[in-house]
Protein backbone atom coordinates (compact mmCIF):
# COMPACT_ATOMS: atom_id res chain seq x y z
CA UNK A 1 0.00 0.00 0.00
CA UNK A 2 1.35 3.23 -0.83
CA UNK A 3 -0.38 5.79 1.26
CA UNK A 4 -0.40 9.15 -0.61
CA UNK A 5 0.07 12.44 1.70
CA UNK A 6 -3.44 12.92 2.67
CA UNK A 7 -3.67 9.62 3.95
CA UNK A 8 -5.70 7.98 0.64
CA UNK A 9 -4.41 4.76 -1.11
CA UNK A 10 -3.32 6.14 -4.43
CA UNK A 11 -6.73 3.84 -6.28
CA UNK A 12 -8.73 5.54 -3.92
CA UNK A 13 -8.78 8.51 -5.99
CA UNK A 14 -7.34 7.28 -9.64
CA UNK A 15 -8.85 8.08 -12.61
CA UNK A 16 -12.14 6.16 -13.56
CA UNK A 17 -9.62 4.47 -16.63
CA UNK A 18 -6.93 3.83 -14.37
CA UNK A 19 -9.65 1.71 -12.36
CA UNK A 20 -11.63 -0.08 -15.04
CA UNK A 21 -8.04 -1.60 -16.32
CA UNK A 22 -6.98 -2.93 -12.94
CA UNK A 23 -10.58 -3.78 -12.61
CA UNK A 24 -10.68 -5.75 -16.33
CA UNK A 25 -6.93 -7.30 -15.28
CA UNK A 26 -8.00 -8.70 -11.88
CA UNK A 27 -11.56 -10.19 -13.46
CA UNK A 28 -10.06 -12.25 -15.96
CA UNK A 29 -7.80 -13.60 -12.99
CA UNK A 30 -10.32 -14.09 -11.03
CA UNK A 31 -12.90 -15.90 -13.42
CA UNK A 32 -9.54 -17.85 -14.14
CA UNK A 33 -8.83 -18.96 -11.39
CA UNK A 34 -12.14 -20.10 -10.35
CA UNK A 35 -12.48 -22.01 -13.35
CA UNK A 36 -9.18 -24.12 -12.87
CA UNK A 37 -9.75 -24.81 -9.36
CA UNK A 38 -13.40 -25.28 -7.95
CA UNK A 39 -15.22 -27.63 -10.06
CA UNK A 40 -18.66 -26.08 -8.88
CA UNK A 41 -17.19 -22.82 -11.48
CA UNK A 42 -16.21 -25.46 -14.34
CA UNK A 43 -19.22 -26.90 -14.49
CA UNK A 44 -21.56 -23.90 -14.14
CA UNK A 45 -19.57 -22.17 -16.93
CA UNK A 46 -19.55 -24.91 -18.97
CA UNK A 47 -23.22 -25.67 -18.48
CA UNK A 48 -23.84 -21.83 -19.71
CA UNK A 49 -21.68 -22.52 -22.93
CA UNK A 50 -18.53 -19.81 -22.03
CA UNK A 51 -15.19 -19.75 -21.34
CA UNK A 52 -13.12 -17.51 -18.79
CA UNK A 53 -11.51 -16.32 -22.37
CA UNK A 54 -14.54 -15.26 -22.90
CA UNK A 55 -14.36 -12.45 -20.26
CA UNK A 56 -12.39 -9.68 -22.87
CA UNK A 57 -14.30 -6.38 -21.92
CA UNK A 58 -16.01 -5.78 -17.79
CA UNK A 59 -19.07 -6.18 -19.65
CA UNK A 60 -19.06 -9.90 -20.73
CA UNK A 61 -19.57 -10.68 -16.89
CA UNK A 62 -22.69 -10.63 -17.68
CA UNK A 63 -22.41 -13.58 -19.80
CA UNK A 64 -21.58 -15.58 -16.81
CA UNK A 65 -23.79 -17.55 -14.70
CA UNK A 66 -24.33 -16.48 -11.30
CA UNK A 67 -23.96 -17.78 -7.78
CA UNK A 68 -26.63 -18.22 -5.14
CA UNK A 69 -26.17 -18.92 -0.98
CA UNK A 70 -28.03 -22.47 -2.61
CA UNK A 71 -24.76 -23.28 -4.47
CA UNK A 72 -22.61 -22.22 -1.52
CA UNK A 73 -24.86 -24.80 0.79
CA UNK A 74 -24.45 -27.88 -2.05
CA UNK A 75 -20.95 -27.22 -1.72
CA UNK A 76 -21.37 -27.44 2.28
CA UNK A 77 -18.30 -27.31 3.70
CA UNK A 78 -15.34 -26.34 1.51
CA UNK A 79 -16.36 -27.17 -1.95
CA UNK A 80 -15.79 -23.69 -2.76
CA UNK A 81 -12.14 -23.38 -2.20
CA UNK A 82 -9.73 -22.86 -4.60
CA UNK A 83 -6.59 -23.57 -2.69
CA UNK A 84 -5.92 -26.18 -1.04
CA UNK A 85 -7.41 -26.62 2.84
CA UNK A 86 -4.05 -26.32 4.24
CA UNK A 87 -3.35 -22.84 2.45
CA UNK A 88 -6.84 -22.00 3.95
CA UNK A 89 -5.77 -19.28 6.99
CA UNK A 90 -8.90 -18.74 8.50
CA UNK A 91 -12.85 -19.90 8.34
CA UNK A 92 -15.80 -17.38 8.66
CA UNK A 93 -19.63 -18.78 8.40
CA UNK A 94 -23.08 -17.56 8.48
CA UNK A 95 -24.79 -18.14 11.53
CA UNK A 96 -27.38 -20.79 9.76
CA UNK A 97 -30.48 -20.25 11.44
CA UNK A 98 -32.27 -20.49 8.13
CA UNK A 99 -30.53 -23.91 7.28
CA UNK A 100 -27.13 -24.93 5.99
CA UNK A 101 -24.28 -22.68 7.49
CA UNK A 102 -22.29 -21.26 4.59
CA UNK A 103 -19.24 -21.03 4.78
CA UNK A 104 -16.49 -19.02 3.31
CA UNK A 105 -12.06 -19.21 3.71
CA UNK A 106 -9.52 -17.11 3.64
CA UNK A 107 -5.22 -17.34 2.38
CA UNK A 108 -3.42 -15.30 4.55
CA UNK A 109 -3.02 -12.76 1.83
CA UNK A 110 -7.18 -12.93 1.65
CA UNK A 111 -7.27 -11.72 5.09
CA UNK A 112 -4.29 -8.88 4.23
CA UNK A 113 -6.76 -7.82 1.53
CA UNK A 114 -9.75 -7.86 4.21
CA UNK A 115 -7.46 -6.14 6.57
CA UNK A 116 -6.49 -2.62 4.46
CA UNK A 117 -10.23 -2.50 2.80
CA UNK A 118 -11.35 -2.55 6.16
CA UNK A 119 -8.89 0.49 7.21
CA UNK A 120 -9.67 2.32 4.56
CA UNK A 121 -13.36 2.40 5.52
CA UNK A 122 -12.33 3.00 8.90
CA UNK A 123 -10.02 6.50 7.97
CA UNK A 124 -13.13 6.93 4.98
CA UNK A 125 -15.59 7.23 8.15
CA UNK A 126 -13.28 10.11 9.78
CA UNK A 127 -11.53 7.39 12.31
CA UNK A 128 -7.33 8.11 12.69
CA UNK A 129 -4.29 6.28 13.41
CA UNK A 130 -3.53 6.44 17.36
CA UNK A 131 -7.05 6.84 18.01
CA UNK A 132 -9.12 4.24 20.14
CA UNK A 133 -11.34 2.36 18.61
CA UNK A 134 -14.35 0.60 20.47
CA UNK A 135 -14.87 -2.90 18.39
CA UNK A 136 -18.74 -4.37 19.66
CA UNK A 137 -19.17 -7.01 16.60
CA UNK A 138 -19.18 -10.28 17.41
CA UNK A 139 -16.25 -12.13 17.77
CA UNK A 140 -16.72 -15.22 16.54
CA UNK A 141 -17.57 -17.23 13.13
CA UNK A 142 -19.56 -14.24 12.19
CA UNK A 143 -17.06 -11.74 10.14
CA UNK A 144 -17.89 -8.35 11.91
CA UNK A 145 -15.66 -8.37 15.12
CA UNK A 146 -12.82 -9.96 13.58
CA UNK A 147 -12.89 -8.27 10.56
CA UNK A 148 -13.17 -5.04 11.82
CA UNK A 149 -10.98 -5.53 14.21
CA UNK A 150 -7.72 -6.33 12.00
CA UNK A 151 -8.53 -3.35 9.66
CA UNK A 152 -8.13 -1.13 13.03
CA UNK A 153 -5.32 -2.63 13.89
CA UNK A 154 -3.59 -1.92 10.41
CA UNK A 155 -5.31 1.65 10.33
CA UNK A 156 -3.06 2.13 13.46
CA UNK A 157 -5.74 2.30 15.99
CA UNK A 158 -5.74 0.81 19.57
CA UNK A 159 -8.18 -1.63 19.61
CA UNK A 160 -11.29 -2.37 22.30
CA UNK A 161 -12.44 -5.94 21.25
CA UNK A 162 -15.75 -6.13 23.56
CA UNK A 163 -17.69 -8.46 20.94
CA UNK A 164 -21.30 -7.74 21.41
CA UNK A 165 -23.22 -8.39 24.55
CA UNK A 166 -22.82 -7.63 28.85
CA UNK A 167 -24.24 -4.10 27.50
CA UNK A 168 -23.64 -2.79 31.27
CA UNK A 169 -19.90 -3.46 31.02
CA UNK A 170 -20.29 -1.64 27.07
CA UNK A 171 -21.30 1.47 28.73
CA UNK A 172 -18.40 1.13 31.73
CA UNK A 173 -15.49 0.52 29.30
CA UNK A 174 -16.66 3.43 26.94
CA UNK A 175 -16.79 5.45 29.92
CA UNK A 176 -13.71 4.57 31.05
CA UNK A 177 -11.49 3.91 27.99
CA UNK A 178 -12.60 7.53 26.21
CA UNK A 179 -12.72 5.75 22.93
CA UNK A 180 -13.25 8.28 19.91
CA UNK A 181 -14.78 5.38 17.39
CA UNK A 182 -17.63 3.20 18.12
CA UNK A 183 -18.35 0.12 15.65
CA UNK A 184 -21.57 -2.05 15.94
CA UNK A 185 -24.40 -2.89 14.66
CA UNK A 186 -26.89 0.41 14.38
CA UNK A 187 -29.80 -1.87 16.77
CA UNK A 188 -27.35 -2.44 19.35
CA UNK A 189 -25.92 0.92 19.54
CA UNK A 190 -29.78 1.99 20.13
CA UNK A 191 -29.39 -0.53 23.63
CA UNK A 192 -26.47 0.91 24.52
CA UNK A 193 -27.45 4.24 24.46
CA UNK A 194 -29.99 3.08 26.71
CA UNK A 195 -28.24 1.61 28.96
CA UNK A 196 -26.53 4.79 29.35
CA UNK A 197 -29.41 6.70 30.07
CA UNK A 198 -30.02 4.15 32.88
CA UNK A 199 -26.43 4.64 34.50
CA UNK A 200 -27.31 8.63 34.47
CA UNK A 201 -24.41 8.91 31.48
CA UNK A 202 -25.22 11.62 29.31
CA UNK A 203 -24.85 10.09 25.49
CA UNK A 204 -23.53 13.18 24.46
CA UNK A 205 -20.99 13.54 27.07
CA UNK A 206 -19.06 10.54 26.07
CA UNK A 207 -15.62 10.46 24.10
CA UNK A 208 -17.31 8.88 20.93
CA UNK A 209 -16.60 11.31 17.58
CA UNK A 210 -17.58 8.46 14.97
CA UNK A 211 -20.04 5.58 15.01
CA UNK A 212 -19.42 2.76 11.99
CA UNK A 213 -23.10 1.15 11.66
CA UNK A 214 -23.92 -1.59 9.77
CA UNK A 215 -24.68 -5.64 9.44
CA UNK A 216 -28.17 -4.55 9.09
CA UNK A 217 -30.14 -1.91 6.85
CA UNK A 218 -31.02 1.43 8.76
CA UNK A 219 -32.24 4.89 7.71
CA UNK A 220 -31.14 8.36 6.96
CA UNK A 221 -33.96 9.28 9.74
CA UNK A 222 -32.08 6.77 12.45
CA UNK A 223 -28.70 8.25 11.36
CA UNK A 224 -29.46 11.90 12.51
CA UNK A 225 -31.37 10.42 15.67
CA UNK A 226 -27.87 9.08 16.18
CA UNK A 227 -25.97 11.65 15.08
CA UNK A 228 -28.65 14.14 17.53
CA UNK A 229 -28.30 11.70 20.92
CA UNK A 230 -24.93 10.66 20.81
CA UNK A 231 -23.38 13.67 19.27
CA UNK A 232 -21.41 11.73 16.67
CA UNK A 233 -20.87 11.36 13.00
CA UNK A 234 -22.62 8.45 11.83
CA UNK A 235 -21.43 6.33 8.78
CA UNK A 236 -22.64 3.30 6.91
CA UNK A 237 -20.60 0.17 6.57
CA UNK A 238 -21.76 -2.31 4.21
CA UNK A 239 -20.24 -5.80 3.65
CA UNK A 240 -21.25 -10.03 3.51
CA UNK A 241 -19.10 -12.96 4.25
CA UNK A 242 -19.67 -14.49 1.01
CA UNK A 243 -17.58 -11.39 -0.56
CA UNK A 244 -15.18 -10.92 2.36
CA UNK A 245 -17.42 -9.67 5.39
CA UNK A 246 -17.60 -5.80 6.63
CA UNK A 247 -15.86 -3.59 4.29
CA UNK A 248 -17.16 -3.99 0.97
CA UNK A 249 -18.64 -0.42 0.76
CA UNK A 250 -17.73 2.42 2.91
CA UNK A 251 -19.53 5.97 3.26
CA UNK A 252 -17.28 8.93 3.50
CA UNK A 253 -18.00 11.00 6.58
CA UNK A 254 -17.43 13.88 4.53
CA UNK A 255 -20.26 13.66 1.93
CA UNK A 256 -22.34 10.67 4.06
CA UNK A 257 -24.16 10.39 0.56
CA UNK A 258 -23.67 6.51 0.25
CA UNK A 259 -21.40 3.63 0.21
CA UNK A 260 -18.29 3.78 -1.70
CA UNK A 261 -18.00 -0.02 -3.01
CA UNK A 262 -13.90 -0.91 -2.95
CA UNK A 263 -14.02 -1.52 -6.75
CA UNK A 264 -10.59 -2.53 -6.52
CA UNK A 265 -11.79 -5.75 -4.88
CA UNK A 266 -14.89 -6.53 -5.01
CA UNK A 267 -16.65 -5.53 -8.71
CA UNK A 268 -20.82 -4.47 -8.54
CA UNK A 269 -23.61 -4.79 -10.80
CA UNK A 270 -27.40 -4.20 -10.19
CA UNK A 271 -29.59 -6.54 -12.01
CA UNK A 272 -33.50 -6.84 -11.89
CA UNK A 273 -34.21 -9.57 -9.47
CA UNK A 274 -36.78 -11.49 -11.33
CA UNK A 275 -35.33 -11.39 -14.73
CA UNK A 276 -31.70 -11.13 -13.80
CA UNK A 277 -30.89 -8.84 -16.34
CA UNK A 278 -27.74 -6.29 -15.93
CA UNK A 279 -30.06 -2.62 -15.27
CA UNK A 280 -28.03 0.26 -16.01
CA UNK A 281 -25.98 2.54 -12.93
CA UNK A 282 -29.04 4.65 -11.75
CA UNK A 283 -31.78 2.36 -11.93
CA UNK A 284 -32.88 0.02 -8.61
CA UNK A 285 -32.47 -4.16 -8.48
CA UNK A 286 -30.32 -6.33 -6.49
CA UNK A 287 -26.71 -5.72 -5.90
CA UNK A 288 -24.42 -8.61 -7.45
CA UNK A 289 -20.56 -9.32 -6.80
CA UNK A 290 -18.05 -10.81 -8.17
CA UNK A 291 -14.48 -10.55 -6.00
CA UNK A 292 -11.57 -9.47 -8.22
CA UNK A 293 -8.52 -10.35 -6.01
CA UNK A 294 -10.18 -13.08 -3.34
CA UNK A 295 -7.59 -16.51 -3.80
CA UNK A 296 -8.78 -19.04 -1.34
CA UNK A 297 -12.80 -18.44 -1.92
CA UNK A 298 -13.33 -16.80 -4.87
CA UNK A 299 -17.12 -15.43 -6.12
CA UNK A 300 -18.59 -14.81 -9.66
CA UNK A 301 -21.71 -12.98 -9.67
CA UNK A 302 -22.90 -13.70 -6.69
CA UNK A 303 -26.73 -13.13 -6.05
CA UNK A 304 -26.65 -10.87 -2.55
CA UNK A 305 -30.54 -10.19 -2.33
CA UNK A 306 -29.77 -6.96 -1.35
CA UNK A 307 -31.73 -3.99 -3.18
CA UNK A 308 -29.90 -0.68 -3.92
CA UNK A 309 -28.84 1.28 -6.98
CA UNK A 310 -25.10 2.43 -8.29
CA UNK A 311 -24.78 5.68 -8.19
CA UNK A 312 -21.08 7.29 -9.46
CA UNK A 313 -18.45 8.49 -7.19
CA UNK A 314 -18.27 11.53 -5.17
CA UNK A 315 -15.32 11.68 -2.49
CA UNK A 316 -13.49 8.77 -4.15
CA UNK A 317 -13.69 7.41 -7.97
CA UNK A 318 -15.29 4.38 -6.68
CA UNK A 319 -18.90 4.17 -7.37
CA UNK A 320 -21.28 4.06 -4.51
CA UNK A 321 -24.39 2.01 -3.28
CA UNK A 322 -27.51 3.98 -2.05
CA UNK A 323 -28.28 2.39 1.38
CA UNK A 324 -29.40 -0.88 1.46
CA UNK A 325 -33.17 -0.82 1.70
CA UNK A 326 -33.56 -4.09 2.41
CA UNK A 327 -32.83 -7.61 1.24
CA UNK A 328 -35.51 -9.31 -1.18
CA UNK A 329 -36.21 -12.07 1.31
CA UNK A 330 -37.46 -9.40 4.19
CA UNK A 331 -39.71 -7.85 1.66
CA UNK A 332 -43.25 -8.10 3.14
CA UNK A 333 -46.09 -8.32 0.37
CA UNK A 334 -49.36 -7.63 2.65
CA UNK A 335 -52.44 -7.88 0.59
CA UNK A 336 -50.48 -7.35 -2.41
CA UNK A 337 -48.42 -3.86 -1.49
CA UNK A 338 -44.78 -4.35 -1.03
CA UNK A 339 -43.06 -3.11 2.46
CA UNK A 340 -40.10 -2.97 3.81
CA UNK A 341 -39.24 -2.57 7.51
CA UNK A 342 -37.13 0.36 6.99
CA UNK A 343 -40.21 2.30 5.31
CA UNK A 344 -41.58 1.39 9.01
CA UNK A 345 -38.43 2.78 10.38
CA UNK A 346 -38.06 6.44 9.07
CA UNK A 347 -42.19 6.93 9.90
CA UNK A 348 -41.41 5.88 13.42
CA UNK A 349 -38.12 7.96 13.91
CA UNK A 350 -39.97 11.13 12.21
CA UNK A 351 -42.54 10.60 15.14
CA UNK A 352 -41.37 12.47 18.59
CA UNK A 353 -43.23 10.28 21.06
CA UNK A 354 -42.05 6.89 19.77
CA UNK A 355 -38.47 5.62 19.76
CA UNK A 356 -36.82 3.56 17.26
CA UNK A 357 -37.56 0.27 18.79
CA UNK A 358 -39.84 -1.78 17.01
CA UNK A 359 -40.69 -4.84 15.36
CA UNK A 360 -42.94 -6.03 12.28
CA UNK A 361 -45.20 -9.01 13.64
CA UNK A 362 -46.85 -11.13 10.97
CA UNK A 363 -50.07 -13.36 11.44
CA UNK A 364 -53.15 -14.91 9.08
CA UNK A 365 -56.36 -14.81 10.26
CA UNK A 366 -58.17 -17.47 7.78
CA UNK A 367 -56.56 -16.71 4.49
CA UNK A 368 -55.74 -13.10 5.49
CA UNK A 369 -52.73 -12.03 6.54
CA UNK A 370 -51.74 -8.54 8.36
CA UNK A 371 -49.33 -7.11 10.31
CA UNK A 372 -48.94 -5.41 13.80
CA UNK A 373 -45.97 -2.84 14.05
CA UNK A 374 -45.38 -3.03 17.76
CA UNK A 375 -43.15 0.04 18.74
CA UNK A 376 -42.09 1.50 22.16
CA UNK A 377 -42.83 5.00 23.05
CA UNK A 378 -40.39 7.16 24.74
CA UNK A 379 -40.20 7.50 28.38
CA UNK A 380 -42.36 9.70 30.00
CA UNK A 381 -45.38 9.94 27.19
CA UNK A 382 -49.02 9.51 29.00
CA UNK A 383 -50.17 6.47 27.46
CA UNK A 384 -53.24 8.31 25.91
CA UNK A 385 -50.66 9.95 24.00
CA UNK A 386 -49.03 7.32 23.42
CA UNK A 387 -52.16 5.36 22.35
CA UNK A 388 -53.10 8.56 19.84
CA UNK A 389 -49.46 8.58 18.00
CA UNK A 390 -50.38 4.63 17.54
CA UNK A 391 -53.38 5.45 15.21
CA UNK A 392 -51.77 8.59 14.14
CA UNK A 393 -48.60 6.22 12.18
CA UNK A 394 -51.39 3.53 11.14
CA UNK A 395 -52.89 6.62 9.15
CA UNK A 396 -49.80 7.73 7.87
CA UNK A 397 -48.60 3.85 7.06
CA UNK A 398 -51.81 4.00 5.12
CA UNK A 399 -51.17 7.28 3.37
CA UNK A 400 -47.86 6.63 1.97
CA UNK A 401 -46.78 3.26 1.67
CA UNK A 402 -50.61 1.99 1.00
CA UNK A 403 -51.90 -0.87 2.98
CA UNK A 404 -53.43 -0.91 6.53
CA UNK A 405 -51.84 -2.22 9.46
CA UNK A 406 -52.20 -1.99 13.27
CA UNK A 407 -50.11 -0.40 15.42
CA UNK A 408 -49.38 -1.48 19.12
CA UNK A 409 -47.63 0.99 21.26
CA UNK A 410 -46.08 -0.08 24.12
CA UNK A 411 -43.84 0.74 27.59
CA UNK A 412 -40.46 1.16 26.84
CA UNK A 413 -37.99 -1.69 27.52
CA UNK A 414 -40.61 -4.11 26.56
CA UNK A 415 -39.31 -5.10 22.98
CA UNK A 416 -36.50 -7.09 23.52
CA UNK A 417 -33.05 -5.81 21.99
CA UNK A 418 -30.47 -7.52 19.66
CA UNK A 419 -26.52 -7.92 21.04
CA UNK A 420 -26.09 -7.88 17.26
CA UNK A 421 -28.37 -7.74 14.01
CA UNK A 422 -32.30 -6.69 15.16
CA UNK A 423 -34.69 -9.04 13.96
CA UNK A 424 -37.36 -6.70 12.66
CA UNK A 425 -39.82 -9.25 11.50
CA UNK A 426 -41.64 -11.74 13.38
CA UNK A 427 -43.76 -14.22 11.18
CA UNK A 428 -46.00 -16.18 13.02
CA UNK A 429 -48.22 -16.96 10.17
CA UNK A 430 -48.28 -21.07 10.18
CA UNK A 431 -46.66 -22.63 7.51
CA UNK A 432 -48.36 -24.26 5.04
O1 LIG B 1 -23.09 -8.56 8.22
C1 LIG B 1 -20.81 -8.22 7.51
C2 LIG B 1 -20.77 -6.93 8.25
C3 LIG B 1 -20.34 -6.89 9.54
C4 LIG B 1 -21.09 -5.76 7.59
C5 LIG B 1 -20.25 -5.69 10.23
C6 LIG B 1 -21.01 -4.55 8.24
C7 LIG B 1 -20.60 -4.51 9.55
P1 LIG B 1 -23.24 -11.25 6.94
O2 LIG B 1 -23.52 -11.73 8.31
O3 LIG B 1 -22.81 -12.24 5.91
O4 LIG B 1 -22.10 -10.18 6.95
O5 LIG B 1 -24.53 -10.51 6.43
C8 LIG B 1 -24.56 -9.85 5.21
O6 LIG B 1 -26.11 -8.20 6.04
O7 LIG B 1 -26.18 -9.18 2.62
C9 LIG B 1 -27.04 -7.37 4.05
O8 LIG B 1 -28.30 -7.99 3.89
C10 LIG B 1 -26.81 -7.08 5.51
N1 LIG B 1 -25.98 -5.87 5.66
C11 LIG B 1 -24.66 -5.78 5.92
N2 LIG B 1 -24.29 -4.48 6.01
C12 LIG B 1 -25.40 -3.74 5.77
C13 LIG B 1 -25.67 -2.34 5.71
C14 LIG B 1 -22.12 -8.98 7.62
N3 LIG B 1 -24.75 -1.43 5.94
C15 LIG B 1 -25.87 -9.16 5.00
N4 LIG B 1 -26.95 -1.96 5.41
C16 LIG B 1 -25.92 -8.36 3.74
C17 LIG B 1 -27.92 -2.87 5.19
C18 LIG B 1 -26.47 -4.63 5.54
N5 LIG B 1 -27.72 -4.21 5.25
Amino acid sequence: MTAADNGLEQIETASIDELRALQLERLRWSVRHAYDHVPHYRQALDGAGVHPDDVRELSDLGKLPFTTKADLRDNYPFGMFAVPREQVSRIHASSGTTGQPTVVGYTREDLETWATVMARSIRAAGGRPGQMLHNAYGYGLFTGGLGAHAGAEKLGCTVVPVSGGMTERQVRLIVDFEPEIIMVTPSYMLAIVDEMVRQGVDPRSTSLRVGIFGAEPWTNHMRCDMEERLGIDAVDIYGLSEVMGPGVAQECVETKDGLHVWEDHFYPEIVDPYTGAVLPDGEEGELVFTSLTKQAMPIIRYRTRDLTRLLPGTARTMRRIEKITGRSDDMIILRGVNLFPTQIEEILLATAELSPHFQCVLSRTGTLDSMTVRVEHREGVPTDVAQATGERVRRLVKSRIGVSIDVEVVAPAVIERSVGKMRRILDQRPTR
